[in-house]
C-alpha cells in the first residue's frame, strides 16, 4: 500500500526534529554547515505550516522535503533517513512542487541521504516538465607552509578592500556579472536582489562563521571598479570553505583569479586552518582548471534539481 505523503503541519514536531538532526549530520559530513538553532527553527516552521513541507515514513525509510521562498524563487531540500528509496523521494518532491503557490517561478532543491546514483534515479522519476539536474562537486585542498608565499597583485593598480567596505548592492552587481549566462546563474535567481540576499546570508554567518580576514574585494585604483572578490567561512576548527569567488568577465585571464585564491590560501594559513573546501558546478571548466592547478582534489559529488514553472522543457537526468 502506498504511504501517505503528509504535509508537515500534520507531523509531530519531535519527528521533524529527529529527522532534521539526521539531515544536519549529513550536511556537515559533506562540508555544509547551517548555523544557529537551525534544526529547532526549521522543525517549528514546518510544524506550524510557515514553511512548505512534506514527510513520509515507509518501513525503515523516512523522507522529508521542504522549501521556502526568497523573492519569488523557492529553495528547498530533500533528506532521506534509512535505506534511500528514489521512487518515494520522487513522490515527495512531486508533492512539494504541487504545494508551491501558483505565482512561484522556480524551485532549486538539494539532496542528502541519497547516494549520487539514487539522486539521478530520483530526478529521472520526477514527472514535471521544466526540471533539470545540475551536477556539482566538492573539492578539498590541504593548507600548508608552502601557502605562506609573498604575493604581489598581477596588476599594480589593483587595490584590496575588506568586503564589508563595499556596499552590498555593488557586491551583488559583481556577483550577477560573474555567473551571467552560466548554470550557476540558474541557482541564484535572475534579479540583483537574489544575489543581495545570498551575500547577506554569507556575511551574517548563516553558512559558517564568515572569515573577514580571509575574504577580500579587489578594486582597480584608477577606475574604482570592483573587479573581483573571494569570500570564506569557517566550517570547523581545522577547515574553512570558499563560499564565493570570481573575477569580472571584462578582466579575466589576467591573473586576478589565481591571485585572489593564493591570497586566500595564505590568509587561511595565517588563521591556522589546515584544509579548505569549496563547491563547483561540473560545467564550470575555467574554475575547475584553476582549482586543479592549485592542488584541489575531488571530495564529494552532489546533484541539485531545478524546476521552472512553464518552461516546458523535458527534464534531463
Ligand atoms: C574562474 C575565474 C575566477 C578565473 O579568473 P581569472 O582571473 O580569469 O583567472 P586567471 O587569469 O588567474 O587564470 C588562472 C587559471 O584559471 C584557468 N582558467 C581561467 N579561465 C579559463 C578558461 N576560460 N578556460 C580554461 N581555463 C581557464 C586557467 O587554468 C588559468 O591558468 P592559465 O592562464 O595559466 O592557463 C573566472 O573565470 C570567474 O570569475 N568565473 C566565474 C565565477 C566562478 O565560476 N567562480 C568560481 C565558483 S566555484
Amino acid at each position: 500500500m502506498a504511504m501517505e505523503i503528509l504535509p508537515t503541519d500534520r507531523v509531530p514536531e519531535t519527528d521533524l526534529v529527529e529527522h532534521l538532526h539526521g539531515m544536519l549530520r549529513a550536511l556537515r559530513a559533506r562540508g555544509e554547515s547551517p548555523q544557529g538553532d537551525w534544526v529547532e527553527g526549521v522543525a517549528r516552521e514546518l510544524h506550524q505550516g510557515l514553511r512548505t513541507g512534506r514527510f513520509v515514513r515507509q518501513g525503515p525509510t523516512s523522507i522529508l522535503g521542504f522549501a521556502s521562498t526568497s523573492d519569488g524563487g523557492f529553495f528547498g531540500h530533500l533528506h532521506a533517513e534509512g535505506p534511500p528509496d528514489p521512487a518515494l523521494g520522487a513522490r515527495v518532491l512531486t508533492a512539494l512542487i504541487d504545494d508551491l503557490p501558483p505565482d512561484s517561478a522556480t524551485l532549486v532543491v538539494g539532496f542528502t541521504g541519497f547516494p549520487l546514483r539514487a539522486e539521478a534515479d530520483l530526478i529521472r522519476a520526477v514527472e514535471r516538465p521544466g526540471g533539470r539536474a545540475i551536477a556539482r562537486r566538492a573539492l578539498v585542498r590541504p593548507i600548508g607552509p608552502a601557502d605562506e608565499l609573498a604575493l604581489t597583485p598581477p596588476v599594480p593598480t589593483a587595490r584590496r578592500l575588506p568586503v564589508r567596505d563595499v556596499p552590498l548592492s555593488v557586491l551583488a552587481q559583481l556577483d550577477m556579472r560573474l555567473y551571467a549566462g552560466t548554470l550557476d546563474a540558474l541557482l541564484t535567481g535572475p534579479q540583483p536582489v537574489h544575489h543581495e540576499r545570498l551575500l547577506e546570508e554569507l556575511l551574517h554567518h548563516r553558512l559558517g562563521r564568515f572569515l573577514d580576514e580571509a575574504s577580500m574585494a579587489l578594486v582597480e585604483s584608477d577606475t574604482g571598479a570592483l573587479v573581483g572578490m573571494v569570500m570564506t567561512a569557517e566550517l570547523s576548527a581545522h577547515t574553512a570553505i570558499i563560499l564565493d569567488f570570481g573575477v569580472d568577465p571584462m578582466v579575466r585571464r589576467k591573473g586576478y583569479g589565481r591571485f585572489l585564491l593564493r591570497w586566500t590560501l595564505r590568509a587561511l594559513r595565517a588563521l591556522g586552518y589546515e584544509q579548505v573546501r569549496l563547491w563547483v558546478t561540473d560545467e564550470n571548466l575555467p574554475a575547475r582548471r584553476l582549482y586543479d592547478q592549485l592542488g584541489f582534489e575531488p571530495a564529494d559529488r552532489a546533484t541539485l534539481y531545478r524546476w521552472e514553472r512553464g518552461s516546458g522543457q523535458p527534464h534531463s537526468g
